[in-house]
């Protein structure tokens, strides 16, 4: 392990260092060196040879981008259909939310192909214990080793290369040279790259698994999204049964696709149709709940939002929110007292969606505003209805995309009144046996919802 091995990098400047300096004395910033391998770029105009030539975009061969099918659907729609040969793929996530347990899920879910299972985390004992709690029945061959050294790795997989590749994590693989500890930034990009050039030649799907900090405060992760083709994150609240696993990042397909999975006694079980679920325990007929319609990726879900009002008892009132930005409550209170002359200075407002389900939508602020003034005022709304629709500064309900969509998993699931934006009715069907009641603004919402 040495000097001439390794070298560090500003990470600002890129001013090289055989030795770790905490400023450079080029560019001046403090703690900007990172350990890199001194060999890369030898490696790297060596392979730039002359047999090497640019090809007209049309000749290019995009049929290559083969995709393998899961039997997870839902792990299967995040990633745009299937997982692309050859792709690295990041699933990120607090520890303990169940990323091995996903994992070696679909590591098992996939019909015929060989998977290589590498952990730095467990043994392959505690790994054989998970996948008979799991119940696991790989039907191709499922191989395990713990193995942290990426070295020893990589000579195994060029005598035996596995269909597809599970790292468990990357935090935990290092290549020796470095004189870095392993989940340092040196550690995990220069694994995370030599990972990415196996999958790139042998054209086999990879996934690195990365622990994730509640701050998000991922260094190592972080430093490796650039590098990778697709970024999952997989989320929940450690206390609900409720997994979602978003794309952050996707070369293959979209980034706004969810999966939704529920964690079991015998693993995760996929959740085919979210709404009902995150509907099932609603505290219907009770004041502060109602329920949005949201869109995440192509699905549209129904969910309750909960609100609870209540006199603050000593100096400035809170704002808390869970699952929801916590400014755009802020915006909707504000709009609240300016337009309809409501006063929140004396009270707490608390917003929570229900399920551990986070939404970034414009299109639930009605619904938000609605649970609000139904708690401020202790009046249930009634319990068979949606409300649709963005609110602006004006109090004016916008228009929202994909309405009819929404409305169609409403009257689906059997709610009798959907409130909406006057401007998203032009030309719409009525859906069913559920009534529209188009709102051009809020003011005229509280009067369609408590007549
Ligand atoms: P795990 O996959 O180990 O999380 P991660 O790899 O993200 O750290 O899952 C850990 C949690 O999941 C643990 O608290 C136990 C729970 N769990 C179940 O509830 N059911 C199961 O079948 C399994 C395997 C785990
Ligand atoms: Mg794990």
């Amino acid at each position: 392990m040495g000097k001439n091995l390794t070298r560090y990098v500003c990470q600002t400047c890129a001013y090289e260092s055989p030795r770790w300096v905490g400023k450079c004395p080029n560019c001046g910033t403090w703690n900007s060196f990172v350990e890199e391998l001194a060999t890369k770029t030898a490696t790297r105009r060596r392979t730039g040879g002359s047999n090497i030539a640019a090809v007209p975009l049309e000749d290019v061969d995009i049929a290559r981008d083969h995709r393998i099918v899961s039997r997870l659907a839902e792990f299967d729609r995040v990633l745009g259909g299937g997982i692309v040969e050859g792709s690295v793929i990041l699933l990120g996530g607090d520890p303990g939310i169940g990323k091995s347990t996903l994992m070696m899920q679909l590591a098992a879910a996939l019909d015929g192909l060989s998977v290589l299972y590498v952990s730095g985390e467990e043994s392959s004992r505690q790994i054989k214990l998970r996948a008979e709690r799991l119940g696991v029945r790989p039907t191709g061959s499922f191989l395990v080793l713990a193995e942290t050294n990426l070295n020893v790795l990589s000579d195994i997989i060029d005598r035996t290369p596995p269909g597809v590749l599970i790292v468990d994590s990357i935090q935990t693989m290092v290549r020796p040279e470095l004189e870095a500890p392993a989940g340092s930034v040196s550690q995990v990009r220069e694994t995370a790259s030599l990972f990415t050039k196996i999958a790139k030649e042998k054209s086999i799907p990879v996934f690195l698994i990365g622990h994730v900090t509640k701050e998000g405060a991922i260094a190592g992760p972080k430093a490796i999204e650039h590098m990778v083709d697709a970024v999952l994150q997989f989320e929940g609240e450690q206390h609900h049964a409720y997994r979602i696993l978003r794309s952050m990042k996707n070369r293959f397909g979209s980034t706004n696709e969810i999966g939704v999975f529920e964690m079991r006694e015998h693993g995760l079980r996929e959740v085919a149709n979210p709404s009902e679920v995150f509907l099932s325990q609603r505290s219907a007929g009770l004041s502060g709940s109602m329920v949005a319609a949201s869109i995440e990726g192509t699905r549209p879900i129904l969910i309750e939002v909960q609100a609870l009002v209540t006199a603050t008892s000593y100096g400035v009132p809170q704002r808390n929110t869970t699952g929801f930005d916590s400014r755009r409550l802020g915006l909707l209170i504000a709009v609240l007292e300016k337009r309809l002359g409501m006063s929140f200075g004396q009270q707490d407002v608390f917003v929570n969606i229900a399920g551990g389900l986070r939404i970034d939508e414009p299109a639930v602020d009605l619904a938000i505003a609605l649970s609000i003034i139904s708690s401020l005022r202790d009046l249930p709304p009634g319990s068979e209805t949606v409300a649709i629709g963005e609110i602006g500064l004006g109090g004016e309900v916008r228009s929202v995309s994909q309405v009819e969509k929404r409305i169609q998993e409403a009257a689906k699931l059997g709610f009798r009144q959907i409130i909406l934006p006057t401007q998203n009715l032009k030309g719409l069907q009525q859906p069913g046996s559920a009534s529209l009641t188009g709102v051009g603004s809020i003011d005229e919402a509280v009067r369609s919802l408590f007549p």
